[in-house]
């Protein structure tokens, strides 16, 4: 069974690895065999986690950079990826931001911004990544979306909830679209997970409470709770399944 779910001497590019979820499932997919590239904009972030892949699983690992607003960056990233390493099999769109701001007052420059990032970012890469794929007749694309991709939060979550329910919509037409040539596109939803940029929550006795209330595991998401749903979603155990979201959430979207 647990051959299901090797990735051995595949080649997965994790978009956004240096962030909080992004290096996890990088490490992740490492341990599971496969060659990991890491890429975002800071080199100096990027490097600290291909190394530190490197150095724990024995994988092959490499750190580009790219903004994905761009889709000119996305092309030089494809070209380099596939020049080094000559395929590309598993995506992983992991990166993103959240801008909170009141709806009544939200500033259209930072909707727009929010929106480039998580929905255009991700089409970018897919749309890239997805034509070597085909070229292949297989691949594995894995969207990170969120629980706010699902259902409404007030707090200034608005453009938010917008950009993930749109990157879930997004995945389940490309799944549909890019079956015919064997790329199965799934995402992952977490509920919040304690990262450098959310930590504060967890530091906060109050307000860590108020988020684990909504949990019925009654646990805030680690970046290693994705690793589990990630690697399925990129390995053969998973060959069945495209067009899905697994909320990674301690069942909250269950309710
Ligand atoms: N943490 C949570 O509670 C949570 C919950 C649900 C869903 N998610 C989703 O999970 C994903 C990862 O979240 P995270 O918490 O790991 O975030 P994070 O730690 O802030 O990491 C975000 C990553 O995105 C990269 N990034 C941002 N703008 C970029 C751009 N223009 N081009 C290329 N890379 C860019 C950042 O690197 P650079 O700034 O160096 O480019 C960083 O590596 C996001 O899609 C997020 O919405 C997170």
């Amino acid at each position: 069974m647990q051959d299901m779910f090797r990735l051995d001497n595949q080649v997965a590019v994790v978009v956004g690895g240096a962030g909080g979820i992004g290096e996890a499932i990088a490490m992740g997919l490492g341990q599971y065999g496969a060659k990991v590239i890491v890429a975002s904009r800071s080199m100096e972030a990027l490097k600290k986690v291909a190394d530190r892949i490197a150095k724990e699983t024995g994988v092959e690992t490499k750190a580009i950079t790219v903004d994905v607003t761009s889709e000119e960056s996305m092309e030089k990233l494809v070209k380099s990826i596939v020049d080094q390493f000559g395929t590309v099999d598993i995506l992983v769109n992991a990166m993103g931001l959240n801008i909170k701001r009141d709806a009544l007052e939200y500033p259209m420059e930072d909707w727009e911004r929010i929106f480039d990032v998580n929905v255009k970012g991700t089409m970018v890469a897919c749309k890239h990544f997805g034509r070597v794929m085909k070229k292949n007749m297989q691949g594995k694309i894995i969207n990170l979306s969120s629980v706010r991709g699902i259902r409404g939060y007030g707090g200034g979550n608005s453009a938010y909830c917008g950009t993930k329910g749109a990157v879930e919509l997004v995945t389940k037409a490309l799944a549909i679209e890019l079956a015919p040539y064997k790329i199965r596109v799934n995402a992952v939803g977490p509920a919040l997970v304690i990262t450098p940029g959310t930590i504060h929550i967890k530091e906060n006795p109050e307000l860590a409470q108020k988020y684990r209330s909504v949990i019925p595991l009654d646990k805030l998401g680690a970046p290693e709770d994705m690793i589990g749903a990630s690697v399925f979603l990129a390995s053969e155990a998973s060959s069945f399944v495209t067009g899905q979201t697994i909320y990674v959430d301690g069942g909250l979207t269950a309710s």
